[in-house]
């Protein structure tokens, strides 16, 4: 089937070059030039385990194309995906602005039916929005070709993206013509290893579901954190109260880790936009609205157990910091809890020495680019040299079983903060350590 994908983010660029992996011909597109150039020269701009050598053999075996051009790529395509960027708008709510653009582009230059499909994470309402501004770009064309928009939510993971789209768990389609899900079939089903797990509903259902999932999942990280802060004060360990409460195959083990927040594209974002939709309607999303505030606090639990244990005036100290994206497996900073914690410390004057396997661009370019008073280093344990504490925030394989050893003979103090939970099972207060955590006094 020809497939094209427009917006070469994550999840477009992911969707594509699993598609194109299925033996589709796909074509990406994008309107950043130095982008679609890169990807042209096999220069993939994001990290995501597995991704480049997929991206690679499918370019080489002429089933994925990169081009700016739209109304090129989607000539003789069966299939339209959006993928642009939502970003939140100043008052909380997704910016739809890329995602119109593009319905516009289509309409403007389309010569057959198409199924367009919402990739991008929008609001409830948006593929009607979408409809009316391909329906209005070929009316201005005394057009009557006829199209299909369609829902298609996007659940994948940072970090365990191809793994995750290869074998989905499901894939939610929203649409309102047998056409368009009879399209979508034929394109999915080779992704479905023992059962057909495509779930079909009208397009408002499918656009809701996508919220309703992160909203969920944020939830439970918010009320895990919650009770963590409250079992610090009651005296209890929340890592065992996790898996107390995750033994209940009602609550499950999963999303229940507490932490330093949640961070990333799509939880923050999508929260967000929620409230602001539920608001929009007239309805006060009062747990939803808990979720973010409980989550913003908890991005400085860290930094205030770093006061506690230094004082609220930090100058003259340095802290070395393991991890700066917002979780393992990605380079992506974006809402990361790291950029919280080091803004907050260096604001009373303490200097930072940071590492991060994959994200140190990304810091150093725009994350944490005005930030002055830190210095990225090399290694793990280069960190550490002459540091008052070590402070861990993102739990990447190679920080969780590290030389205690090392760590000790390289920093000024033996304490550790660990926003993560990765050494409670290492007893470093019985070897030493003053060793600060999250849910355990
Ligand atoms: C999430 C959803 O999981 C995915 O289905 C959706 O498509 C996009 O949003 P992602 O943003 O890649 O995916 O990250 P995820 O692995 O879900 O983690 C989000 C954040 O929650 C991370 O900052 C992580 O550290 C935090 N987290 C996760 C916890 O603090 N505790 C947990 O138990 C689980």
């Amino acid at each position: 089937m020809k497939v094209v994908v427009i917006g070469s983010g994550y999840v477009g660029l992911v969707s594509g070059t699993c598609f194109s992996e299925m033996g589709n011909k796909v074509t990406c597109v994008d309107i950043d030039e130095r982008k679609i150039e890169k990807l042209k020269n096999g220069i993939i701009p994001i990290y995501e385990p597995g991704l480049e050598p997929m991206i690679l053999k499918n370019v080489k075996a002429g089933n994925l194309f990169f081009t700016t051009n739209l109304g090129e790529a989607i000539k003789g395509a069966a299939i339209v995906f959006i993928a642009v960027g939502t970003p939140m708008g100043d008052d909380g709510s997704a910016d739809l602005q890329y995602v119109l653009a593009v319905a516009k582009s289509i309409g403007e230059t389309m010569q057959q039916r198409i199924v367009v499909v919402d990739k991008s994470t929008v609001p409830v309402g948006t593929a009607d929005k979408v409809k009316a501004t391909i329906q209005t770009a070929l009316d201005k064309r005394d057009s009557s070709l006829d199209f299909d928009v369609v829902s298609n939510p996007e659940f994948l993971k940072e970090g365990a993206a191809i793994n995750d789209f290869m074998k989905p768990d499901r894939v939610v389609i929203g649409a309102d013509t047998d056409y368009a899900i009879d399209k979508m079939k034929q394109l999915y089903n080779p992704f479905f290893m023992s059962h057909d797990c495509l779930i079909a509903m009208d397009i408002r259902s499918a656009e809701m579901t996508k919220y309703a999932a992160n909203a969920m999942l944020a939830t439970k990280i918010s009320f895990m954190n919650e009770i963590a802060n409250i079992c610090e004060k009651v005296g209890a360990d929340a890592n065992k109260v996790r898996v107390g409460i995750g033994s209940d195959s009602r609550i499950g083990y999963s999303f229940i880790y507490p932490g330093a927040g949640y961070g990333g594209s799509c939880f923050p974002k999508d929260v967000k936009a929620l409230k602001k939709i539920a608001e929009e309607y007239g309805y006060e999303a009062k747990l939803i609205t808990s979720v973010e505030d409980v989550n913003d606090a908890q991005k400085l639990v860290i930094a205030q157990k770093v006061v506690k244990r230094f004082g609220e005036d930090l100058t003259g100290k340095t802290f070395g910091i393991w991890g700066l994206a917002f979780k393992p497996g990605t380079d992506d900073m974006r809402e990361s809890p790291a950029i919280y914690v080091i803004n907050e410390l260096v604001k009373r004057g303490a200097k930072i020495q940071a590492f991060d396997p994959k994200a140190i661009e990304e810091a150093k370019e725009c994350y944490l680019k005005d930030v002055e008073n830190i210095t990225y280093c090399t290694s793990k344990y280069e960190v550490l040299q002459n540091a008052d504490a070590l402070i861990l925030l993102t739990e990447w394989k190679e920080f969780r079983s590290p030389d205690f050893e090392e760590i000790k003979a390289q920093l000024k103090n033996p304490i550790i903060f660990d926003g993560r939970n990765q050494y409670n099972i290492f007893k470093l207060d019985e070897n030493g350590f003053e060793y600060f955590q999250i849910g355990k006094e």
